[in-house]
Formats: structure tokens, C-alpha cells, sequence
């Protein structure tokens, strides 16, 4: 299983100043080092983290593939055709939230989506759609040609009740065997942390991980590449 760091809250701490530090590209370059497969941000239509000088930045120094989080939003999907990531992962956006709060409606967004998939494909972008673990929402996002889904992991994270996270994690379970039998290739991610990555990591038809805030967080204190050679141990089952 491969891990993708999400960097956003190098930039939001950056951008508590707006000044440059903490510099996103040295950030950028310690995950590669300490062994991450790729390096994942969402550039939001309101700017809040990532700005779009970013993207640029990261597409020309890190060599490792790069996961574009974008909405449905046509200035930021031209800007991902200029950047070429090799994924282009797209999530429902709401000016309000604090972060990505669900799963995509593929099924009532399916025009919109297909109008934007077909200029990223051309592109040589691979396209996951981030939805819930739900076999209809998979189903649609299979049905319009999408390579991959991203299953919203964060309901999962957020349940105290173990019989309710038991029931959600077995959501998670059949979905992934849902969307393997149906060819696509599957990450997971949102609110992934040291504690209960390890459930997720034991559902081998999972391809990568991205995982950024819990990573971010932990870097405070022991530093970025400690944190993410901790969650690679997690990811890659190895004992720490
Ligand atoms: N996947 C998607 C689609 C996201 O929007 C986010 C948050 O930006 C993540 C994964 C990472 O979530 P977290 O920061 O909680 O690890």
C-alpha cells in the first residue's frame, strides 16, 4: 500500500503570516526523503492553503507523483491541465467547511464530471472521484470512466462507538471489493491517523493512502520526516 501526504497545513500554517515560512517545497521535499510514494494538495477555489504559485513550484522540483485535489470548478480544472499531475483527485467543495465534508454525488453530478473528465484523461490525468463507500456512488463513478475512487475514510475516523465503526469500517470493506471487481483502482483517505490507519491498511485491495492533517500534526513535535517515516511504518506494516 502506498502513502501520498497531504501537505495543505504546511501552507495553512504559512499562511497564518502570509509570509514563507514554513517553506512548502522544503516541506515537500522531507516527505519524499523519508520515503513517501507522493505528495498530495487540494487547491481550493477560496485559497485558503495552497496558492496557485504552489502548484507550479511542486510540479517543477518534486519528482515523485503529484495528487491534485480539486472541485468541479473550471478555473481550478484548467489549472490542473496546465500542472499534469499524475492524478487528479476530485472532491465536492464548500466555501464554509473546515474540510472536505463527504463523499461526491457522482450519480447527480454525472454531466458536470463527464465534461471535465474527458480534457483531463486527454491530458494523460489519471482521474479518481472522492466518494463514500456506497456501491451506487462507485458504480456511476466506474459507469462515467473514472481510473480510480478515493473512499472517504473520515466518517470512519470520527465514530466513537466501536459497534457504529465496526458497521462503517465493514462499509468500507465491501466497497473496496465492489470497486475491485469492478476494475477500478482504489485509494482512501480524510482523518487517517496513528491510531486508526491500522484497520484501513489491513484491506489489501487498497492501493495508497493519502493522509495529511494527522502527519502535519505530528510533525510539530517530533518533526515532518520523523512523522511520515511513522506513518509509513503503519502503512507498509512494518513494525516501527
Ligand atoms: N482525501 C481527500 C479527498 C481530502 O480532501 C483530504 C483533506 O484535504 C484528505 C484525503 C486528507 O485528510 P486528512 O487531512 O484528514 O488526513
Amino acid at each position: 500500500m502506498k502513502l501520498s501526504v497531504n501537505i495543505d497545513h504546511v501552507a495553512t500554517l504559512r499562511q497564518a503570516r502570509k509570509g514563507k515560512d514554513p517553506d512548502l517545497l522544503q516541506a515537500a521535499f522531507e516527505v519524499v526523503k523519508a520515503g513517501a510514494d507522493g505528495i498530495t494538495f487540494h487547491l481550493r477555489e477560496d485559497r485558503r492553503h495552497i496558492q496557485d504559485e504552489d502548484v507550479y513550484i511542486l510540479k517543477k522540483e518534486i519528482k515523485k507523483p503529484l495528487n491534485f485535489e480539486c472541485a468541479l470548478n473550471e478555473e481550478i480544472i484548467n489549472i490542473v491541465l496546465n500542472i499534469v499531475p499524475e492524478w487528479a483527485t476530485i472532491v465536492p467543495e464548500r466555501r464554509e467547511e473546515l474540510t472536505t465534508e463527504g463523499g461526491l454525488d457522482v450519480i447527480g453530478l454525472k454531466d458536470k464530471i463527464m465534461k471535465y473528465l474527458s480534457p483531463l484523461k486527454d491530458k494523460g490525468i489519471k482521474v479518481s472521484l472522492f466518494v463514500e463507500p456506497e456501491k451506487n456512488q462507485i458504480e456511476a463513478a466506474k459507469e462515467i470512466g473514472a481510473d480510480a475512487i478515493e473512499i472517504h475514510t473520515g466518517n470512519y475516523a470520527n465514530l466513537i462507538d466501536p459497534f457504529k465503526k465496526e458497521e462503517e469500517l465493514n462499509k468500507i470493506k465491501e466497497s473496496v471489493a465492489f470497486a475491485k471487481k469492478n476494475g477500478l483502482i482504489i485509494h482512501a483517505g480524510h482523518g487517517l491517523n496513528y491510531e486508526n490507519t491500522y484497520d484501513i491498511v489491513n484491506i489489501k485491495d487498497i492501493d495508497e493512502l493519502s493522509i495529511g492533517h494527522s502527519i502535519i500534526s505530528r510533525a510539530v513535535f517530533v518533526g515532518l520526516y520523523t512523522a511520515v517515516k511513522e506513518m509509513i511504518n503503519i502503512v507498509k506494516n512494518k513494525k516501527a
